[in-house]
């Protein structure tokens, strides 16, 4: 009997090896961790349970009869992250630098599915060469499957994707497809084609990291919604989202409780608005004012900073934080900004998340550089998403709302379930000059009398007030308060239920 035991925890030790000693010191020279050791550092000690630790591939071509190595490059299976489940696959890059076969896919698809039919996130580390080249459309049908369950869980259970290394052909649609994707600094990349082809194809020369490192997609491509330093602080950082989310959209997300009181004033933010209302301020402090202990996990801080996306907790409750951000292009709703919000509102809504939205925006941006790149359909991504959304909405305008963003940014025309503004709010078709410059054209001669119209316009529209008269605005709030209110209104909203009619699915302006 023992001769069999031994047996198991030999061939236990084998695959745990991977690629082999020598090829676990390159991947720590790298900087590197090997993706056993990622999987310990993501889930709670000790709750790692590996499926399909035998797989080996079924190959023969090239010799790979010869050069099999059990799990084929990916370990696979579950755990928790506080003591929730949640279902890994974490790619080798020791074997077979990671590359995908028809048995690895296999694995796989299996967590995929095993996530969906459990309702438990399925979180994937990447750092791989793409498909399996020995193994030729085997490879290609594999990456298909995956792809499939990636379609089909959407919206289903949050999918998360960390980039740590190479990842490339293949290997970016699968993330492209999940709910977030994470780089790593300096030791990743992901690009659908790698330099030596870009340079072959239209003769560019170029970098791996300039054409698709961790800084290119968290800044330029927006593609990754994060950039780490490295390994560990991505894996802790994953963590930390986790807890924000529920498990799957049958489900709530989790409740934590904190010391922060609901009903905590914070006087600071009665002065937070500039009196020159073309001066910024920082809508992060706001945010960070009002949520539970300041905690906020921001989604693409790097990427369209004129919008600030993310996760925070309001009495305990995870909410969806959407807001204008005054100090970048003085908060203006542009191309990326639109597309990057209007997903992060989507995710919301599939998951039962409420939304925060803190308005201060001066509407849409001008130009042939936003026309052309197609702002139109752009732009109206994000108000589709807002007006389809059935979750709780509640809305707090600070200062500008103006123009089409003003319906955009979950006004009550669009279903916004609780809409305040700060007295200091200025909710009008546009700002002064612009409108007195437009309607008092015969004027524009007399700089007396356009500073006169210019007074009258801004005593007239330039409030809260007149939205308020007609009830598009529920209340205006004191700023020191808004953590109370808005508290209280999400409360009010937790039996919230509302559908959209039926249909197949929607058509949302891609
Ligand atoms: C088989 C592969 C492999 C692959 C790497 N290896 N990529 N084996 N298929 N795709 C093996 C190498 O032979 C090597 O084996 C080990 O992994 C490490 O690779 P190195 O090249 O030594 O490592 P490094 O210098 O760090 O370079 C990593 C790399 C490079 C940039 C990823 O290996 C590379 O360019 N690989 C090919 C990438 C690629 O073109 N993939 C196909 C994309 S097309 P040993 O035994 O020496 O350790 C695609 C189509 C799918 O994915 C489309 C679906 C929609």
């Amino acid at each position: 009997m023992q001769h069999i035991l031994d047996e198991l925890a030999r061939r236990r030790a084998q695959a745990k090896l991977g690629g082999g000693e020598r090829r676990i010191a390159v991947q720590h020279a790298k900087g590197k961790l090997t993706a056993r050791e990622r999987i310990d550092l993501l889930l709670d000690e000790g709750s790692f349970e590996e499926f399909d630790m035998f797989v080996e591939h079924r190959a023969h071509e090239f010799g790979m009869a010869d050069q099999k190595v059990p799990g084929d490059g990916v370990v696979t299976g579950w755990g928790t992250i506080s003591g929730r489940a949640v279902y890994v696959f974490s790619k080798d890059f020791t074997v077979f630098g990671g590359s995908l076969s028809g048995a690895h896919a296999a694995k796989i698809v299996k967590v995929q599915r095993m996530a969906a039919k459990v309702g438990a996130p399925v979180i994937g580390l990447f750092d791989a060469g793409g498909a399996r080249i020995q193994e030729g459309v085997d490879s290609l049908a594999g990456y298909a499957d995956i792809f499939m369950e990636n379609v089909l869980s959407s919206g289903v259970i949050p999918q998360i994707s960390v980039i740590m290394g190479p990842c490339a052909g293949g290997d970016v649609y699968s993330p492209a497809m999940t709910d977030f994707i994470f780089m790593v600094k300096d030791t990743s990349y992901m690009f659908v084609t790698g330099p030596d082809v870009v340079k072959t194809v239209t003769n560019e020369t170029v970098t791996q990291e300039d054409l698709g490192g961790a800084r290119v997609h968290a800044q330029k491509s927006g593609v990754a919604d994060g950039a780490f330093e490295n390994d560990l602080e991505a894996l802790v950082q994953v963590r930390r989202l986790v807890d924000f989310l529920p498990s799957s959209n049958r489900e709530a997300p989790p409740r934590r409780d904190s010391f922060d009181t609901p009903d905590r004033d914070e006087p600071s933010l009665d002065t937070l608005v500039p009196a020159n209302p073309n001066k910024p301020y920082d809508m992060k402090e706001l945010i960070l004012k009002i949520v539970d202990e300041a905690d906020f996990f921001e989604i693409s801080s790097e990427y369209a900073k004129n919008i600030i996306t993310g996760f925070a907790r309001i009495d305990g409750e995870t909410v969806g934080v959407v807001a204008n951000q005054p100090q970048v292009l003085a908060g203006v709703l542009d191309i990326d900004a639109s597309r990057k919000a209007a997903r992060f509102v989507r995710f919301c809504d599939a998951f039962s998340i409420p939304i925060l939205t803190l308005v201060d925006v001066p509407g849409f941006m001008p130009g042939t550089k936003q026309e052309y790149g197609g702002l139109i359909k752009h732009g109206a991504k994000l108000l589709f998403a807002y007006a389809e959304a059935t979750v709780p909405k509640v809305t707090l305008i600070t200062r500008k709302a103006y123009g089409g963003a003003y319906d955009v940014m979950s006004s009550k025309h669009l279903r916004g379930d609780i809409n305040y503004a700060w007295p200091t709010a200025e909710i009008a078709v546009m700002g002064a000059k612009g409108a007195v410059e437009i309607i008092f054209r015969a004027d524009a001669k007399d700089p007396e009398a356009l500073a006169q119209r210019e007074a009258e316009y801004k005593s007239q529209f330039l409030n809260p007030f007149v939205a308020a008269s007609r009830g598009y605005i529920d209340d205006v709030i004191m700023p020191h308060g808004s953590r109370r209110r808005i508290a209280r209104a999400l409360k009010s909203l937790k039996t919230k239920q509302l559908s959209n009619p039926w249909k197949k699915h929607d058509n949302i302006p891609l």
